[in-house]
């Protein structure tokens, strides 16, 4: 089970004295297997929340719960190893890094804890189960169409075999095929016991979900609306 008990954020920006409020006193509870989906109109907060839930942003008041882990409780060492053995994060931009190649991108979160020959072998076969070709695997980043880099996002997410998969819009760069692809594979992981939190502007892929929340105006609210 995560927890988001009473989280709130605001941001100052530098030209302005005064604070936007991003999120205010959001609880959300995701039992573990689940499927939740959050939709919610640009710049409502849904990348933030996400963050905020993967120990990436400290909220400004309110915790996140693993179980009983109190994640920002944690020292930043410690915080770190449970992210990455616990959490599988698809960011909205991917974050692939530049100078590394797309197979080497996909190894990257475990390539000090395992046998290389074992964790090429594992990427490898991640990158092809989402339609990555072998020609690419060699290849730079910026060699990659957008949704060729959506797709190693993905696939660097499941290395570690994490218990919770956090996916920002990871569908928005897909044509159709590779979008219900994607469908199918979160599915898959949450038949397997994975805990998914999604965000999402296509409320096809939300639909998929267990929940459907709304991000509007800081708040969170069950059986969101059309966006
Ligand atoms: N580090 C930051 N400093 C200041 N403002 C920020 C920061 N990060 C986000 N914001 C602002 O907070 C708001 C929410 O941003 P966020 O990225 O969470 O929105 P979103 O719902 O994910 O939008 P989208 O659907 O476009 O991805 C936006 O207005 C954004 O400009
Ligand atoms: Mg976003």
């Amino acid at each position: 089970m995560i927890s988001v008990k009473n989280v709130s954020k605001s941001f100052q920006h530098l030209s302005l004295s005064q604070k936007t409020v991003i999120l205010q006193n959001v609880d959300l509870s995701i039992p573990k297997g689940s499927w939740i989906s959050i939709v919610g109109p640009s710049g409502s907060g849904k990348s933030t929340l996400l963050n905020i839930i993967s120990g990436l942003l400290k909220p400004d008041t309110g915790e996140i719960y693993y179980n009983d882990v109190d994640l920002y409780q944690l020292h930043n060492k410690a915080k770190s190893d449970f992210r990455r053995k616990t959490i599988g994060f698809v960011f909205q931009d991917f974050k692939l890094l530049p100078y590394y190649s797309v197979v080497d991108n996909v190894m990257l979160p475990l390539l000090y804890d395992r046998k290389k020959k074992e964790l090429y072998d594992k990427a490898v076969t991640l990158l092809q189960s989402i339609g990555i070709k072998k020609e690419l695997f060699s290849r730079l980043p910026e060699g990659l169409s957008g949704g060729e880099k959506q797709r190693v996002a993905i696939a660097r997410s499941l290395i570690a075999d994490p218990d919770v998969m956090v996916c920002d819009e990871p569908t928005g760069n897909l044509d159709r095929e590779n979008r219900d692809r994607i469908i199918d594979l979160l599915g898959q992981l949450r038949e397997d016991g994975k805990t998914i939190i999604l965000v999402t502007h296509d409320l096809d892929v939300a639909d998929h979900g267990d929940k459907l929340y709304f991000l509007k105006d800081g708040s969170l609210t069950l059986g969101g609306v059309s966006v």
